[in-house]
């Protein structure tokens, strides 16, 4: 139905969103988003296949779940769900960044190879999230996009992690000024108060949708409650300058992680944009073995996580890595209190690697 909160906030978003993208469809959350996602791409190319990352996370529905590349979804892998995983550029304690030159050759291979009619969209997540906050080099996602253009496959972004100014943009591909078709959000949308997310379309997609029904939304699509949340988010982010706060705390973030790399032996690798970084633990800095095997744990980062929360502090301690994702109202001595925390728990990492 229509409701005066789901109009006001279309057409907020409709400003906020990149380029041309001016319809919003909404969501109950991430996933259910990017389950809409892949369903638009099919039916507006009326190709099957999606390629996805392996690197990457879309959610836990069957769709979502398919999709995501890490191991997520291995209990879930029935094989014919259309989705196709290619890498992207390598990033990780042992070896240089993959070039975006590189990675697109490689993706422009397996498009061919698959069949260009038969790929509908590329999903992925511009900054990837869990999977370890990685940054893509710079031509990588314009690369993308020209592959994209150039084989008629549709650019799907998930920005349910990256979006609403975690990476101090509003959107992270914003960075790179790249313009999806479709792009996902969620999360932050609400501040995560409330469940809500939304897929963005750009007239490309939307003007298929004018002339042909959208089979989709769950009950609770379009709350008023969820979107009067989002409107009052989006005002907060504006009034206290959130997207701002990021970008300079990111800054300030970024002193701190390579301060900690500077005091710690087991600290490998920093990377951050805006307020979304990662430290990545290892055993020698020498043969930057990780600090616990790909999809595992140790006894060190399991101690290291213990001490984190009995400090009090909350964050996500995943495989060899921890991820340091803080709110954006942060300000400089709240950043200085929790890294102060960390680097105390990182000395458990330390004492384990001497
Ligand atoms: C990048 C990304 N996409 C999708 C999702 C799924 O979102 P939700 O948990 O709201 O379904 C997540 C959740 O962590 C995510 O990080």
């Amino acid at each position: 139905m229509a409701h005066e909160p789901r109009a006001r906030l279309g057409q907020k978003l409709a400003e906020l969103l990149p380029g041309d993208i001016n319809k919003v469809f909404f969501t109950l959350g991430g996933a259910e988003a990017n389950e809409y996602a892949i369903k638009m791409a099919r039916w507006v190319t009326g190709r099957h296949k999606i390629v996805s990352r392996y690197r990457s996370y879309h959610g836990a529905t069957a769709g979502a779940i398919a999709l995501t590349g890490d191991p997520r979804r291995w209990a879930n892998d029935i094989g014919d769900s259309g989705v196709v995983h290619v890498l992207d550029p390598y990033h990780g304690p042992q070896r240089e960044v993959d070039s975006a030159e590189e990675s697109l050759r490689y993706l422009e291979e397996t498009i061919q190879l698959e069949g260009p009619s038969t790929i509908a969209g590329f999903i992925l997540e511009p900054v990837t999230g869990t999977n370890g906050i990685l940054i893509p080099p710079d031509g990588y996602l314009q690369g993308v996009r020209e592959l994209c253009d150039r084989y008629g496959i549709l650019m799907i972004c998930d920005e349910v992690m990256s979006g609403f100014g975690r990476t101090g943009e509003w959107f992270a591909v914003n960075h790179w000024k790249v313009v999806p078709d479709i792009i996902t959000m969620a999360k932050g949308l609400t501040s995560s108060y409330v469940p809500l997310g939304a897929v963005g379309i750009r007239p490309k997609v939307a003007d298929y949708f004018e002339k042909n029904v959208f089979y989709g939304g769950l009950t609770y699509n379009s709350h008023p409650l969820a979107c009067a949340a989002a409107l009052g988010t989006i005002q907060a982010y504006e009034e206290d300058d959130m997207i701002g706060n990021a970008r300079r705390m990111g800054e300030v973030m970024k002193r701190h992680h390579q301060e900690l790399r500077r005091k710690h032996r087991s600290v490998g690798l920093t990377r951050a944009i805006g307020l979304f970084g990662i430290l990545e633990l290892v055993k020698d800095r020498k043969t930057m073995e990780p600090l616990a095997p790909f999809n595992g744990t140790s006894e060190p980062m399991k101690a290291l996580a213990k001490s984190l929360r009995d400090q009090g502090l909350y964050t996500f301690v995943r495989w060899h890595t921890i991820m340091t994702n803080p709110p954006l109202c942060i300000n400089e001595e709240e950043l200085a209190e929790g890294f102060a925390i960390i680097d105390k728990a990182l000395d458990i990492a330390d004492q384990a690697v001497a």
